[in-house]
């Protein structure tokens, strides 16, 4: 017998053993109902024709649901039984619902929202070591935002040059130096080397400043590569490694997570504009930072709403709640799932990109005190150099800690009054 399976459902109520997702549906030439049955059974259990293997006990077992489609909005939401997915196999959950129904002739567009997940799955992942207060422990900073430096230019740079602007950005006052995304073992600026001389410099700013001091070295590689280079860090005493999550992929970030190596560890999402920029088709960047969370990172980049990366201040604000709140309220307008976080600890938000010292202000105000800033153009572009751009980022920190304006500080204080002048416009 040939089983017809229908997976709309609008009277089913998901249940604490679901995993929802939300998608944005534009169907192609089809109704989206029509669009809808394909998308859960393409996500499922389905193909695109009945099959004479389907049994009812597996029909009954693992249909998905789809229980809500808002035509107007084109909002779907399915329900998926847990039992789908091999709980704790990040990549296999996205092979499912994130998976060949992206490329669908049935779609004109596709939009995975958001995807709220049930403890039975939660449990199965680790989630961040440190979070917010590990960090915030590990630096001995209680309450003002962390402020940090990229090394600029993003290569090019010996090891030595580099450790020497890491020095400098320390000593100016910064917290953080982290590499850049796409600085990894170049041919003139060797990983080990690197790690070795920065640290060494690391340690001399740390004796000079009485400030802990800390240093992402990006281990993004391939996976043994790149567990070697975070056990290297590791044996130096390097308490950071940074990876880049999208091209690393989630088993990548597994790995480096489950290797449990007592690192933080720093996310840097570079290449996820291909897929959550367009409006109409790909993945939102919340659901790339929740999977982030769960998957166990300790920070992550999630825009900088003033700087030069797109993403306006309500998508990174909700951004900046799903990471680090434990119990999140659904929201309509921003398509935010309800989500229980359980014990997963909260995560750092990290807004980089195009920022410079007179952006602190309305950054603070529009994300709150636990955020990470970083600056690279915006230090290291000071028209005296980098440690004048980090004492500039510094004192910027502090006005806005005592709630003085810029331009008032700026009157007894050098630095940040260069650092207007040219970034003012
Ligand atoms: C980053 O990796 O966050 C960017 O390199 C930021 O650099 P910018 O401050 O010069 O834009
Ligand atoms: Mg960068």
């Amino acid at each position: 017998m040939i089983i017809l399976l229908k997976y709309i459902n609008k009277k089913y109520k998901p249940g604490s053993n679901d995993l929802v997702a939300e998608y944005r549906v534009e169907p192609n030439k089809i109704s989206i109902e029509e669009a809808c049955e394909k998308i859960a059974g393409e996500s499922s259990i389905g193909t695109w024709t009945t099959i004479s293997t389907m049994n009812k006990k597996i029909a009954k077992k693992l249909k998905p649901n789809v229980y809500s489609i808002d035509k107007k909005t084109k909002q779907v939401k399915i329900a998926y039984p847990a039992e789908l997915f091999e709980a704790g196999n990040m990549p296999q959950i996205y092979s499912a619902i994130a998976g060949n129904i992206f490329g669908m002739k049935a779609v004109k567009g596709l939009r995975l929202e958001d995807i709220s997940f049930p403890k039975s799955i939660m449990n199965k992942f680790s989630g961040p070591k440190f979070g917010v207060k590990g960090v915030r422990k590990l630096l001995g900073i209680k309450k003002r935002p962390l402020v940090g430096t990229i090394v600029k230019p993003k290569v090019g740079l010996t090891y030595k040059q580099h450790a020497k602007v890491a020095y400098d950005a320390w000593r100016g006052g910064l917290d953080i130096v982290k590499d850049d995304e796409n600085l990894a073992s170049m041919s003139f600026n060797n990983f080990e080397k690197r790690v070795k001389e920065t640290l060494r410099l690391r340690d001399k700013a740390e004796k000079e400043t009485g400030e802990k001091k800390m240093y992402m070295a990006n281990v993004t590689a391939e996976t043994d590569t790149m567990l070697k280079r975070a056990k290297y860090v590791k044996s130096l005493g390097g308490e950071y490694v940074m990876i880049d999550i999208i091209t690393s992929g989630w088993s990548g970030l597994q790995t480096l997570r489950e290797a449990n190596l007592g690192r933080v560890i720093h996310a840097h999402r570079a290449m996820h504009g291909a897929f959550t920029e367009n409006p109409k088709h790909g993945i939102s960047m919340l659901t790339i930072a929740k999977t982030a969370r769960l998957i166990g990172v300790d920070q992550i980049h999630v825009g900088a709403i003033v700087g030069k990366m797109k993403g306006g201040k309500e998508e990174v604000q909700a951004i900046g709640e799903e990471i680090e709140k434990n119990i999140i309220q659904p929201d309509k307008e921003e398509h935010v799932l309800a989500q229980r976080w359980w014990n997963i600890k909260p995560v750092f938000a990290v807004c980089s990109g195009g920022l410079w010292p007179g952006k602190i202000p309305n950054l603070m105000k529009a994300m709150g005190n636990d955020i990470i800033m970083q600056f690279g153009g915006g230090c290291h572009g000071h028209p005296d150099g980098t440690f004048a751009g980090a004492r500039a980022i510094r004192q910027a920190l502090d006005a806005s800690m005592n709630l003085i304006p810029l331009k008032e500080y700026s009157e007894f204080h050098k630095e940040l009054n260069l650092a207007i002048k040219k970034w003012k416009e």
